[in-house]
């Protein structure tokens, strides 16, 4: 070949790659779309904006801010799934969301991505929920337990039973020390059933018996907590407006220093560490009180990623999901917003426990935490005893007619399904 055509053929060579790199860098990002429940969403943004200038013409991450209540945001997860094609590539679910997502075959496995070595760093209590059938089909991306808060300087210990939890309050109450004893998530939402969850398994009760997987609401022990949450209300230790409650509510009322004591999940000490707070440095937290004074008890929450199967860009999401949900993004989510880490070796991290000594208290609550029914049908189970309670706490009905009805109605329910929890 002569010089001059090798030269040319160089030349060419050069044409093409500069070509092809310009054109690569033209080329549209894969953009990875994700649905959150506005707190979340909001918590992560800064994640985002750095994850986006990180893969910069390769990959962008667009996140949707849903509704911030678990309920609202599931149908509208659901009703884009019905319609077919969602335009998201991956969700931000609730724990109780994952047996009717994975059932209903909208869900990814992630098996291919995450190993047993990282299933190890995950905390006790955050390595629950994440898997139907033998498959994972959700990365957590936040831990979160059912805690109750007390005011340090208002007392020396906090209650262990449902007994001095209201003779605390009383005394409180009649000596002008606290407005209220105990906030907490009345509301008839998803809340009410977190909570109830917790009393329930405090008087010794289960939702669904776990042997037959029927349910147990009309126990004596269901009926027990019924009347306790609604004498709590009905003797004024609880405001009347707690049957108005959600989490927020709860929150601004304790962090006021209208009562005592407060259920809600760990991010609100955050929250009540703020210079706005009335109770900023006098707050401990501790499990909910059971009859026995020694059983801890808490419910399990989270909120983890799951990548749908309808996604055209599963390895740009996994990509993502590792990204929100790595240890040095659980480090900023929590110390930035109180949100718990689901990484083991971050509940003993000096610095995040020197931020909120409370960490290995929560900890140790999200290794007995119980989970809500891990049922497909667990929306409507749970919309049923959120409607009975909130009848009972109401006075509408008393607590032995709300939970035979929310008895009854699950069994409808369960049977319709084929008696299939
Ligand atoms: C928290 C929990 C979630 C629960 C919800 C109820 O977000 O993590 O599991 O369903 O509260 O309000």
């Amino acid at each position: 070949m002569s010089l001059g055509r090798r030269l040319l053929g160089g030349l060419l060579a050069l044409i093409l790659i500069s070509a092809g790199l310009a054109w690569s860098q033209l080329r549209a990002p894969e953009v990875v779309s994700i649905l959150m429940a506005a707190p979340f969403a909001d918590a992560t943004a800064p994640l985002v904006e750095r994850f986006n200038q990180e893969h910069r013409g390769r990959i962008r991450l667009s996140i949707t801010r849903g509704p911030r209540d678990t309920e609202s945001i599931s149908d509208l997860a659901i009703s884009s799934l019905l319609l077919g094609q969602p335009p998201y590539d991956a969700l931000l679910m609730d724990v109780t969301w994952l047996p009717k997502y994975a059932e209903a075959g909208w869900l990814e496995p992630l098996d291919p991505w995450f190993d047993d070595s990282d299933l190890a760093t995950l905390q006790d209590g955050a390595n629950l929920g994440n898997s139907y059938e033998g498959k994972l089909y959700r990365w957590p991306l936040v831990a979160d337990v059912g805690m109750l808060y007390w005011r340090t300087d208002l007392m020396a210990s906090p209650p262990e039973t449902p007994e001095e939890l209201v003779s605390i309050s009383r005394e409180l109450q009649t000596t002008d020390q606290a407005k209220y004893g105990f906030v907490w998530q009345g509301r008839q939402y998803e809340g009410l059933s977190c909570d109830f969850v917790e009393v329930l398994e405090g008087f010794g009760g289960q939702w669904l018996d776990p042997s037959t997987g029927e349910p147990r609401l009309d126990s004596n022990a269901a009926i027990a907590s019924a009347t306790w949450l609604y004498e709590l209300i009905n003797s004024g230790i609880s405001p009347k407006a707690v049957t108005n409650f959600a989490e927020p509510e709860s929150l601004q009322a304790f962090k006021a220093g209208d009562a005592a004591f407060m259920r809600n999940w760990p991010y609100a000490y955050a929250e009540l560490q703020k210079p706005d707070s009335a109770v900023r440095g006098r707050v401990a937290v501790t499990t909910m009180v059971s009859q026995s004074g020694e059983q801890p008890t808490a419910t399990l929450g989270s909120w983890g990623l799951s990548l749908l199967n309808d996604s055209p860009h599963k390895s740009s999401a996994v990509e993502a999901i590792r990204y929100l949900t790595s240890e040095a993004a659980q480090r900023e989510r929590f110390l930035n917003q109180g949100y718990t880490p689901t990484s083991a070796a971050l509940f003993a991290d000096p610095e995040l426990v020197a931020v909120s000594p409370v960490l290995p208290d929560i900890g140790r609550a999200l290794s007995v935490a119980v989970p809500r029914p891990p049922s497909p049908l667990y929306a409507q189970l749970s919309d049923v005893v959120q409607r009975s309670l909130s009848a009972v706490l109401t006075g509408e009905q008393s607590a032995e007619q709300g939970m035979k009805a929310a008895q009854s109605n699950s069994e409808v329910i369960l049977q319709s399904a084929g008696g299939q929890a």
